[in-house]
């Protein structure tokens, strides 16, 4: 088996919209491994930034912030709960403002130095689903099984209209779109761990497939690759 006690690790990274966190809830669910959200991480350091005032363009006061941000993720019955220094913010962080705060927020140095110790440490016993845009490049560059996960800009914007829409959320399509796009600029344009598909990443377009299809690909390659590992002892 992997060196890691609890199992390999598993990296899904790719664009907001691409269903992610849909894919990395039920692969953890198949395998018995534990789902870790970065982007929930980082929508909950955003939360906490916008609610303490912090000056964003001075990085002396972000950093003395983040370095005392405690965040943790749970699962209770399959939902998966964010606490961000004792508060429960899991519904505040799902806002169309919040995202674009939070991807504004995430080229920031300190923060991304804060989330990634806190990240490595939660993962490095392995067993666990990591999702985000730089788990396979920078958080786990040797993660036993690296996926990039994509979607056009028209089906992400789509579905991310259609989950916003079941909650009430007054948007348009045509916004969507256009948060959807700008998103992606923002994460792929920043210089810190830009949104990238990683050398050894496996890519699946999900365009075109069910939640069932890319799951079923990706349980049998993370079998397969278990398997090898364990008969290569
Ligand atoms: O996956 P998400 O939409 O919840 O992510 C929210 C934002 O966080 C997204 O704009 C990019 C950022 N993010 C990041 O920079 N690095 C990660 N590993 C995960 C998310």
């Amino acid at each position: 088996m992997s060196s890691r006690p609890d199992g390999i690790v598993i990296a899904i990274d790719g664009p907001s919209g691409a269903g992610k966190s849909t894919i990395a809830r039920l692969l953890a669910e198949r395998l018995g491994y534990i789902q870790i959200d970065t982007g929930a991480m980082y929508r909950a350091a955003a939360f906490l930034l916008a609610r303490a005032g912090v000056n964003l363009d001075d990085p002396a006061a972000v950093e003395h912030f983040c370095s005392n941000i405690d965040i943790r993720l749970d699962s209770v019955s399959g939902r998966q709960s964010v606490c961000a220094n004792g508060l429960d913010v899991t519904d505040q962080i799902r806002t169309p403002e919040m995202s674009l705060l939070t991807s504004r927020i995430s080229k920031l140095k300190p923060v991304r130095k804060a989330l990634l110790k806190s990240q490595q440490r939660m993962g490095s016993r392995g067993g666990v689903v990591l999702e985000g845009r730089d788990i396979g490049t920078v958080v786990f560059p040797d993660a036993e099984m690296k996926f990039y996960l994509s979607a056009s800009v028209d089906e992400r914007a789509r579905r991310r209209f259609e989950e916003l829409t079941c909650k009430g959320e007054a948007v348009t399509l045509a916004g969507t779109i256009a948060d959807v796009t700008e998103r992606d600029r923002q994460d792929s344009e920043r210089d810190i761990a830009p949104l990238r598909q990683a050398d050894d990443a496996i890519p699946i377009d999900s365009s075109h497939l069910s939640i069932g299809e890319v799951l079923t690909r990706m349980v049998t390659m993370c079998r397969n690759k278990m398997e090898s590992m364990e008969s290569s002892l």
